[in-house]
């Protein structure tokens, strides 16, 4: 049987659809509150480590669902009860050469890896997840019959040994932060250019019915601007993981990646207050054209 640990936004909804596609599941989380909450709608509950994998019964998939930071403890909390033919699927974003290692110790242990990259954020808890797998082949197949239930038709596929799940997936995200960038900055036009107090809602909401540039992205901003009533929300954007791992990789491999580089950039900009780059460049024209200091 399967079983999610992990109930955070994303295991507790991947939980939650399988129940709703009359799935048996059993269900486990570092805070016991998630679990509860899923005992009601029908899940399996569980509350210790070893109470979780003694009601997978004998063929055991644990789904982590979890920070990559947490991958590496929360696989030796559950050591101690695995055996022999175990599969753990590590669901969550962690980087793909992280993965390969852990496979290969884990496998020298009888166990095996399986990492799936999860996309569609907390909506696809309705319309269904869209998941990318990497690892052992014939694992990955005793999966597929609850990948089918949580995913969109089509929506999943296997890339081949391990970590391709998790690579796909990096890159994937890379892509994602290239592209919300570039709405942003559509966006950052359109409010600062020569029409003052263009409604970026609306022409949002346009531009999802029939345009070329309609998207989920953009739905996702369309939604947000409706639900903030605007922009007065804190600029700053945080990230994850994946972007750097990508631009990382894509140097390795020589491949041009400007525009996703650019987006991580923009990344670490937003978290500068009065940043020290601004502040030299600033100093530089002062010193050698005396165009003054600060806003004129
Ligand atoms: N959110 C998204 O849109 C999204 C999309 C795709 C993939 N992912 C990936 O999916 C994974 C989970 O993301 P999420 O958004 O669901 O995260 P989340 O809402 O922050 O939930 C994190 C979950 O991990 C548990 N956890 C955290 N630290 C732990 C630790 N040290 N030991 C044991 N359990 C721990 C939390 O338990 P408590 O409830 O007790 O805190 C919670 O169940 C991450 O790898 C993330 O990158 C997220």
């Amino acid at each position: 049987m399967l079983g999610i640990y992990g109930l955070g936004r994303m295991g507790f909804n991947m939980a939650q659809r399988l129940l709703d596609k009359k799935e048996k599941v059993v269900v486990f989380n570092r805070s016991k509150e998630k679990v509860d909450q899923l005992a009601k709608k029908g899940a399996v509950p569980s509350y210790s480590h070893e109470e979780f994998i003694k009601k997978l019964g004998r063929d055991k998939i644990i789904w982590l669902m979890v920070p990559h930071q947490t991958v590496d403890s929360v696989i030796k909390d559950f050591k101690p009860y695995l055996t022999k033919g175990d599969i753990i699927v590590d669901g969550g974003n962690s980087n793909f050469n992280s993965t390969i290692k852990r496979a290969k110790a884990l496998e020298k242990e009888g166990l095996t890896l399986i990492d799936v990259g999860v996309s569609g954020g907390i909506v696809a808890a309705k319309e269904g997840y869209c998941m990318m797998s990497g690892g052992d082949e014939k694992a990955y197949k005793k999966l597929v019959p609850y990948i089918k239930k949580m995913c969109q038709k089509d929506g999943y596929g296997y890339f081949g040994k391990s970590g391709s799940g998790h690579f796909v997936k990096m890159v994937h995200n890379a892509i994602e932060y290239g592209m919300m960038e570039a709405i942003g900055e559509g966006m950052e036009l359109l409010d600062k250019g020569p029409y003052k107090n263009l409604d970026l809602h609306q022409i949002t909401k346009v531009w999802n019915n029939g345009s070329i540039v309609r998207s989920f992205l953009m739905e996702m901003t369309e939604s947000g601007l409706e639900k903030h009533k605007g922009l007065k929300i804190p600029g700053y954007i945080a990230d994850s993981g994946e972007g750097r791992w990508a631009v990382e990789t894509a140097m390795q491999y020589n491949v041009p990646f400007t525009v996703n580089t650019q987006a991580l950039f923009s990344r670490y900009r937003s978290r500068l207050k009065d940043s020290t780059s601004n502040k030299v460049v600033a100093l530089m024209r002062d010193e050698f054209g005396g165009h003054g200091l600060g806003k004129k």
